[in-house]
């Protein structure tokens, strides 16, 4: 491995982002300190197991964790790290703006516990916010509980692109890193923390750098909308969405990613990211009609099998409906924001009777519609079934086959192309 500045990290928050964070810089030789105010997830990390499932996670954090990782519930110690990286949510408000209550406590959390510090040290945003954000509520949050010489603190933004599922992959082989500064001090710690990767390194203002994240999700869910937009067209004149995208994906100012039609997007971060960046627009005075037309094609996606599903079968009273895949997407037991959730409200209006099944998000799906038929597998959803729906894109269903042949009607319709039997009618192709 290149590179030999081993750090002291400090990384606040042990969600999703903090602990994938945490463990790929303990993976990459930093001594790292989390903190985690939940006493019970701390107590997790510290035996080794990841309180969230995430691919890969497991094994490098069991590896680390007693060794050269550690979490805590309090803020005591961080003064011993180089640099600090505030990873705590950002959740969404009534109107889709970004709630900044936990960046801000953070914040002065750790101006507090860096006051009697006389090293220097970099604070870092990871969390997803608005432009201007670090500038002008972390800067002088931290200072104002610091209380003193303010050239001792640096500030850096420095975004993170890590998809669910593949988050380890994405942190350890990067396409590029974001590292927005104050100064050309903070910028040369945080490149320090990342000296082992090898990845373009793109260093901006602290405004730039949160404005790229929203941009590139923006720009990803639009390709989304985009393909979903081309493929309704094409299911009304008979054409395969598919085809078109393979043959336009090629083009390289284009690239093949993310122009999978179907259901829409979902997640914890497209659907929060692109409404975040609508609020943002607007508030600046701009009426940002393009990513208001992203966030309306998706909404009407799941909308649109429930449609092809009700041309197939008619009345859906007492009918029984297989739903396989309820996560946001393959890989995870995630199901926020997961397209199921409108397919499944909408089934439960017409009177149908729902047989669902999914391979990890079947206890997460339970919290939100506890009176579903769950089952185990594929196969005992699909027992009797009038119909259906394939609604995430797990790879264990492009193998099912004789499986379908346990429903009552072959009726089956995929939100994403993965089947590959015979007989089969897609969203939007
Ligand atoms: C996304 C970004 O990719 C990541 O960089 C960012 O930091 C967090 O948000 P994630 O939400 O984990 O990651 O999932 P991603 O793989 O990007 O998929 C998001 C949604 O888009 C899923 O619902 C997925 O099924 C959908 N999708 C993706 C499509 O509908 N079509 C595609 O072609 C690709």
């Amino acid at each position: 491995m290149k590179g030999d500045n081993i750090l002291k990290i400090s990384v606040i928050g042990g969600g999703y982002v903090g602990l994938v964070t945490a463990s790929c810089f303990a993976e990459l030789g930093h001594t790292v300190r989390i903190i985690e105010i939940d006493n019970k997830k701390a107590d997790l990390i510290n035996a080794g197991k990841p309180p969230i499932y995430e691919d890969k996670l497991k094994g490098i954090l069991h590896k680390a964790a007693g060794r050269n990782l550690s979490a805590q519930s309090h803020y005591d110690g961080i003064e011993d790290s180089e640099i600090i990286f505030i990873c705590v949510g950002t959740p969404p408000q009534d109107d889709g703006s970004a709630d900044l209550r936990y960046i801000s406590s953070a914040a002065d959390s750790i101006g507090t516990a860096l006051s009697k510090s006389d090293q220097y040290h970099v604070i870092t945003v990871k969390s997803t916010v608005p432009p201007g954000t670090t500038e002008s509520v972390v800067q002088p949050t931290v200072l104002k509980s610091f209380g003193h010489h303010s050239s001792s603190l640096g500030f850096c933004m420095n975004p993170e692109f890590l998809r669910e599922g593949r988050a380890i992959d994405d942190f350890m082989h990067p396409d590029r890193i974001v590292i927005g500064g104050d100064s050309q001090n903070a910028i040369d710690v945080a490149q320090k923390a990342y000296e082992r990767l090898e990845a373009p390194i793109i260093t901006t203002s602290l405004k730039a750098a949160e404005m790229i994240k929203y941009t590139s999700n923006a720009f990803l869910a639009t390709k989304i909308s985009f393909s979903n937009e081309i493929g309704n067209i094409c299911k009304k004149i008979g054409i395969d969405v598919y085809d078109v995208m393979k043959g336009v994906g090629y083009d390289h100012r284009i690239n093949p990613y993310f122009l999978n039609a179907g259901l829409g997007f979902g997640g914890s971060c497209f659907p929060k990211d692109v409404m975040a960046l609508i609020r943002l627009a607007e508030k600046s005075g701009e009426d940002p009609v393009l990513l208001k037309s992203v966030i309306d094609v998706n909404e009407h996606q799941p909308g649109r099998i429930i449609q092809v599903l009700s041309r197939r079968i008619g009345d859906m009273k007492g009918k029984k409906i297989a739903v396989l895949g309820l996560a946001f997407k393959d890989n995870t037991d995630d199901i926020r924001d997961s397209r199921a959730i409108p397919v499944i409200e909408e089934l439960l209006q017409t009177g149908a009777t729902i047989s669902a099944y999914d391979p990890m998000a079947t206890e997460t799906m339970k919290q939100v519609f506890p009176d579903l038929m769950y089952h185990s597998n594929a196969g005992d959803a699909l027992d009797g079934a009038d119909a259906c729906l394939v609604l995430t894109e797990w790879p264990e269903f492009s193998d099912l086959k004789d499986e379908f042949n346990r429903m009552k009607n072959q009726v089956i319709i995929e939100g994403r192309k993965i089947l590959s039997c015979s007989g089969i009618e897609g969203v939007c192709w």
